[in-house]
């Protein structure tokens, strides 16, 4: 057994498994650039007091799974469990309230929580979110719920659904939590020890758990969506409407207004939203997000409204594998040069330098091993030709090029780069 291994809940991408990270994010950026949306890189660390205030000192992430250190200077520093609250930080920072609004942005990066890992749950995972932040017309949550399905659909992954819900805002919400919590206190001796205790501090997350015996009562609880105030209720029924304009282009997207959705940040307002796959089990949503009116100014900027989504890229590419919506070429270098003694060793360095130089993927098979060992070496990266010197070739000047991908004879060709290089290129 090796001493060290990577730390539990966290994995190595090694260079076989590169390629589906690249697609997903190029397909990430080509997306965010179709809505334009820019590119944002935030520190991988932040003030401790930023995700308190910010994610909220209630929530399963602040309580029990940031992972936060004291720096040299004394000051208690985190890793950023969730992008949005960096994005706000910066938008307030730089005074991005001076553009024109709302400022569409886009991250991919990774993020940190002490979770417990299993399949889909990491403690280092990867995210691909945007954030649209100083517009609160609901055309924008829809745009950003367009962006995730889009996002999802160009990556080819299909069979997945839409759930949302509107949890209101700072106006309507206390009397909702108000009827919550009455609901809850009347059953209190059925529900687990968890909602038990989350009762007073949480209220919504009751309706998320996913204990056995609190089913049915979470889904016979009260309703968000029926304590909304007039802006709010006006503001969903325009979302809702929305949303039905998109199915033109996209017929497949059904969405479900789920009461029981409540998203585990706390500081989400109106609008939340997340896509999983249709016959989903365990930890699969692929993607989850909503509005947060209220969170700059928690903050300390203004107040000024947002939303965005984040999406895990684990879960993303665990799904592209299972749809097999990606291939990944086998395809090898250019070519692979066997060299056989002293001088055609020489010769071979400087040819793939300037083979390379023109552009074409050309590596040098390990010295001193004999001829056979270095074409077994050729064909196992796959490449396309094998150019063999040995001393014999470095006289006449000529090496041979042989074909590996066809069965195609092999030809003499210059020993040049120029020559090499159409030769290669089949020019
Ligand atoms: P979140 O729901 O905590 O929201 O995370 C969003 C997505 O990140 C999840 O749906 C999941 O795909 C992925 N994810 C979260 N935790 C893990 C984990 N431990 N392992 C693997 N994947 C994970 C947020 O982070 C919000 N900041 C989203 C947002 C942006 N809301 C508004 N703007």
């Amino acid at each position: 057994m090796p001493s060290f291994r990577a730390p539990r809940g966290t994995y190595d991408i090694l260079p076989e498994e590169q390629p589906y990270w690249m697609f997903a994010l190029k397909t990430a950026a080509e997306t965010a650039a179709l809505f334009g949306y820019g590119r944002i890189d935030t520190p991988m660390f932040e003030p401790t007091d930023l995700f308190e205030r910010g994610v909220g000192d209630a929530t399963d992430i602040v309580q029990k799974e940031m992972y936060t250190f004291e720096d040299h200077g004394g000051d208690s520093m985190t890793l950023r469990p969730e992008g949005t609250a960096g994005v706000c930080r910066a938008y307030i920072e730089h005074g991005l309230h001076n553009q024109p609004q709302p400022v569409r942005m886009y991250y991919a990066s990774n993020f940190f929580r002490y979770e417990r890992p299993q399949a889909g749950r990491f403690r280092q995972f990867a995210q691909f979110g945007v954030e649209a932040i100083g517009d609160g017309s609901p055309n924008v949550d829809v745009e950003v719920i367009e962006l995730g399905w889009s996002f999802i659909r160009a990556l080819g992954i299909t069979g997945t659904q839409l759930r949302i819900n509107s949890i209101g805002d700072a106006e309507c919400r206390p009397a909702y939590l108000d009827a919550l919590r009455a609901y809850y206190r009347g059953h209190i001796d059925e529900v687990c020890d968890d909602d038990r205790q989350r009762l007073e501090r949480a209220p919504l997350r009751l309706l998320d758990c996913k204990k056995r015996q609190c089913q049915a009562i979470g889904n016979a609880a009260p309703k968000s969506t029926d304590y909304l105030c007039e802006d709010c209720e006006q503001h969903w029924a325009s979302v809702t409407a929305l949303l039905g304009g998109l199915k033109e282009t996209y017929p497949d997207l059904d969405y479900y207004v789920d009461h029981r959705l409540v998203r585990g940040l706390d500081y989400y307002t109106r609008t939340v939203f997340e896509i999983e796959p249709e016959n989903a089990a365990g930890q699969s949503t692929l993607l989850g997000g909503g509005r947060y009116d209220g969170l700059i100014e928690e903050i300390g900027g203004q107040s000024t409204p947002g939303i965005g989504y984040a999406s895990g890229l684990d879960r993303i590419i665990a799904e592209i594998k299972a749809q097999e919506t990606y291939e990944v070429s086998d395809a090898g270098p250019d070519a692979v040069i066997v060299h056989l003694g002293e001088a055609a060793g020489l010769r071979a360095s400087a040819l793939a330098a300037g083979l390379r130089a023109e552009g074409l993927s050309v590596l040098t098979a390990p010295a001193g091993r004999s001829m056979r060992a270095q074409m077994r070496y050729s064909n196992s990266l796959n490449a396309r030709y094998a150019l063999i010197i040995g001393d014999r070739e470095i006289e006449s000047g000529e090496g041979a090029l042989r074909p590996l991908q066809s069965n195609d004879d092999q030809v003499g060709v210059s020993l040049s780069v120029e020559a090499l290089s159409r030769a290669v290129r089949g020019d």
